[in-house]
């Protein structure tokens, strides 16, 4: 299981260049790619700065000996690359935020010029998750009546160590819809549409899918 993480993380690394700046993703996959990218700098390879997607990847990168390298978006003239991983992998399109951390995640990953995921093969034979949706916690109870009016189940997302909703990086709540994608594209924007949204886990503008197996890993159609 954790080799297919190591696998997609040292594939991803093929595609970061010198002088390049890269958005570090959040979870256990991307940790692999941000430990990688620390021995490799720690070699003599140098990049021009990373963003990391949460407090947790931000920590990662200090523990890899990437802290000289860490820098916020207006420090950079543009980012060149992110790499992150994804709960699950559609047909044109990837589910994000099980570690709550999307909306950073989706502004480093739109805003790349090259967005690389990064999941191990078991994410391949899963079924749907939840949409997690960021919202500011006032809009909370009205997006969920409204997801409600449309035929769909969402809950505020509790998590352990707290009693109570989970407070995202942002300082907001998070909500997991249980909602079948079927136009992507379409739901993401409709789910961010409704006010006080403020992002949503569906991520539709990917360029590039890496899947790692139990021997090594592959680019993959993003299907
Ligand atoms: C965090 C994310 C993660 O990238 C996603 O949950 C995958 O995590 P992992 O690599 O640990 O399976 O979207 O918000």
């Amino acid at each position: 299981m954790d080799n297919e993480k190591f696998f997609a993380a040292k594939k991803a690394l093929e595609f970061i260049e010198e002088g390049m700046t890269v958005g570090l993703g959040s979870g256990t996959t991307a940790n692999e790619f941000i430990a990688l990218l620390g021995q490799k700098c720690a070699s003599g390879f140098k990049i021009s700065g990373c963003i990391p997607t949460s407090y947790d990847s931000e920590g990662m990168a200090v523990r890899a000996g990437l802290s000289k390298y860490l820098c916020i978006p207006a420090q950079i003239s543009k980012l060149d690359v992110c790499v992150d991983g994804a709960d699950y992998i559609g047909k044109g399109f990837v589910l994000k935020g099980g570690g709550a951390a999307l909306t950073r995640e989706k502004v480093l990953a739109y805003n790349a010029e090259k967005f690389i995921v990064i999941a191990g093969e078991s994410k391949l034979a899963i079924p749907q998750p939840d949409i997690a949706i960021e919202c500011i916690r006032f809009s909370a109870p009205f997006i969920m009546r409204e997801l409600k009016k449309k035929g769909f189940e969402s809950k505020i997302r509790t998590g352990t160590g707290k009693i109570g909703p989970i407070v995202s990086d942002n300082g907001n709540f998070i909500m997991d819809a249980k909602i079948p994608v079927k136009k992507p594209k379409d739901m993401e924007t409709e789910l961010n549409a409704l006010p006080g949204a403020l992002e949503n886990g569906i991520f539709t503008r990917i360029g590039m899918v890496i899947i790692g197996g139990k021997d090594g890993a592959k680019e993959t159609p993003v299907r």
